[in-house]
């Protein structure tokens, strides 16, 4: 009978994890189960530190970005050894349930130890990045998206006073979810991601023409997966004879306090994981799929690359001219 249920945040922290953390826990405690709040990640699996989570001790979080639990990249867990290791202190704790809240390496990393423990294992996605297979939205990307819009809104009264064209490059690791819907926000000129190919020559026609039209400011935002935005900067300059800045908005994007729709998200997400484990339902992802909060097989969605859909690029440019 499900008794205990752990917590842990493995993989880079996100805006909403604490309001996941929060959630999981009052919504558990409603249910009569205890909740261990594993500390640093998988290390914390690695060397039993936890702390015991009630819904006093996760009162004031929600609003905070961040993870309460902390996280810290660990390669140990990455070996057998580590993985045998984690799960000995579930079993140890008498942990029935394990909610992993992160991105596609957490979720890699719960499947491995749910193949070397009884402990079901239950995803909430969450990361800037978007890029979890099995939900049309993860945990904190609208808070990162809104950060950087902001970000960016200052960065076009710069753009338009010194008649600039600047290159934003936003987070995303290998992907360009977050770009695509920022692009579309600020009203980008050109918008960059890794699942597009787009050529320095056909940025420069694109600034040229725009100059032509009387546009003498631009903003093109760029994915980071996309390569090395320096060296492009350079090249457009140097092609145009336009003034070209680029801005990172690099880890600024990942902190702040969650928007109402990252609470929001986060919430659900916890309910629909207690839910399963309650339902013996392990090795299970939770996400919002056509506006219902769902679930789908963890291995599937740490197997399958989410689609990104490029009809959004083309948005992008009906409304750049
Ligand atoms: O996955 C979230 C993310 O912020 C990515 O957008 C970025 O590429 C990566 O993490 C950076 O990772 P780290 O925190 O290890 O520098």
């Amino acid at each position: 009978m499900l008794k205990t249920i752990g917590v842990v945040t493995p993989g880079g922290d996100a805006p909403g994890m604490n309001a996941a953390i929060r959630a999981v826990t009052r919504i558990a405690h409603s249910r009569k189960l205890q909740v261990l709040g594993f500390e640093r990640g998988w290390d914390g699996l690695l060397t039993n530190t936890y702390k015991r989570l009630t819904p006093r001790t996760v009162g004031g979080i929600i609003q905070l970005g961040g993870t309460m639990l902390h996280t810290l990249r660990c390669p140990e867990f990455e070996k057998a050894e580590g993985v045998e290791l984690a799960a000995e202190t579930l079993e140890l704790n008498e942990v029935n349930g394990l909610v992993v809240i992160g991105g596609d390496g957490s979720f890699r990393g719960a499947l491995e130890l749910g193949r070397e423990s009884d402990t079901l294992m239950v995803g909430i996605p969450a990361t800037i990045d978007n890029d979890v297979f099995g939900t049309d939205e993860t945990v904190g990307f609208d808070t990162a998206v809104n950060t950087a819009v902001a970000a960016i809104d200052k960065i076009r009264d710069t753009a338009i006073s010194h008649e600039r064209v600047f290159i934003v490059e936003v987070m995303g690791r290998k992907r360009g979810f977050l770009a695509l819907e920022v692009g579309i926000a600020i009203g980008a000129e050109v918008i960059l991601i890794p699942e597009r190919e787009c050529k320095a020559t056909q940025i420069v026609d694109v600034i040229r023409e725009n100059a032509h039209k009387g546009k003498r400011a631009g903003i093109i935002v760029a994915a980071e997966g996309i390569g090395d935005t320096s060296k492009l900067a350079k090249a457009i300059a140097k092609k145009t004879g336009f003034e070209v800045r680029l801005s990172i908005l690099g880890y600024a994007q990942r902190g702040g306090s969650p928007t109402a729709r990252s609470r929001l998200l986060a919430s659900l997400f916890a309910e629909k994981a207690v839910d399963l484990l309650c339902e013996e339902q392990g090795s299970s992802l939770v996400g919002l799929q056509n506006g219902t909060i769902a679930s789908i097989d963890l291995k599937k969605s740490c197997e399958t690359q989410k689609p990104l859909d490029l009809r959004l690029l083309k948005l992008a440019e009906m409304l750049a001219i």
